[in-house]
């Protein structure tokens, strides 16, 4: 099957691209980049860890916002690397559209070469891995030193949450390695707790009480 027959359907709410299949959105246009910095930025403790070299992985590259704030966040010398998985590509034009939500953000280099698998974004090299990351992360020969978990809501994709793939997750973190996610849900705490992570519960960004993040122990 191509990638176009793969691309999500699409609502749109207030510029929001919503994904028909979960009925959730990609992110709140409220607050887009600055959710990033907070959830998966800050909950990493990045920028400050970031260096040449310095591997990022992503459950769930949608509109590919986390990866430009994090290009943009990147001022050292060198290069990132960020691996996302994804089995649901957007097509180029829905992902322009999404991104044009947020002027400060650069797209262009992504949108120049998307939907290419490889891709050089300013300071990073950002591999999109296709398919259904329960078949893909296992077979993944990678290790990140952080991890972004953003699948749509646990109860709308309880597929990116399985505590299998929270297993997947932990084994392929490097020593000390980190992940974020904006959902603090009792369940996905506790499968990141029993694959490896040392988790914590913190504040979440605007109306989110709470978010959650780790260390692996
Ligand atoms: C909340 S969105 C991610 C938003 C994204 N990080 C961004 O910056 O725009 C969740 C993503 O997970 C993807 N997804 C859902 N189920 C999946 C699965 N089983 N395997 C891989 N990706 C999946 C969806 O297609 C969607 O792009």
């Amino acid at each position: 099957m191509s990638d176009e027959n793969l691309s999500p359907t699409l609502d749109w709410r207030d510029g929001t691209p919503i994904a028909t299949r979960f009925d959730d959105p990609y992110f709140s246009l409220a607050s887009g980049p600055e959710e990033t910095r907070h959830t998966f930025l800050a909950g990493n403790d990045l920028p400050a860890r970031l260096c040449a070299g310095f591997h990022i992985a992503e459950l769930g590259f949608g509109t590919g916002l986390n990866a430009l704030v994090t290009a943009a966040a990147w001022r050292g010398a060198g290069r990132l690397r960020y691996t996302a998985f994804e089995a649901y590509p957007m097509a180029l034009d829905d992902m322009a559209r999404a991104l044009a939500a947020f002027p400060e953000i650069d797209a262009n280099a992504l949108l120049d070469q998307w939907p290419s698998d490889r891709i050089a974004l300013p300071g990073v090299d950002l591999e999109v891995v296709r398919g259904d990351v329960r078949e893909t992360l296992p077979v993944w020969t990678g290790r990140a030193d952080a991890w972004f978990l953003d699948g749509f809501a646990p109860a709308k994709n309880p597929e990116m949450w399985e505590p299998c793939l929270m297993v997947e997750v932990a084994r392929h973190t490097a020593p000390r390695g980190t992940f974020a996610t904006y959902t603090a849900a009792g369940h996905v705490r506790r499968a990141l707790a029993e694959a490896g992570f040392t988790v914590r519960r913190v504040p979440g960004y605007g109306r989110k009480r709470h978010m959650s993040r780790g260390v692996l122990a």
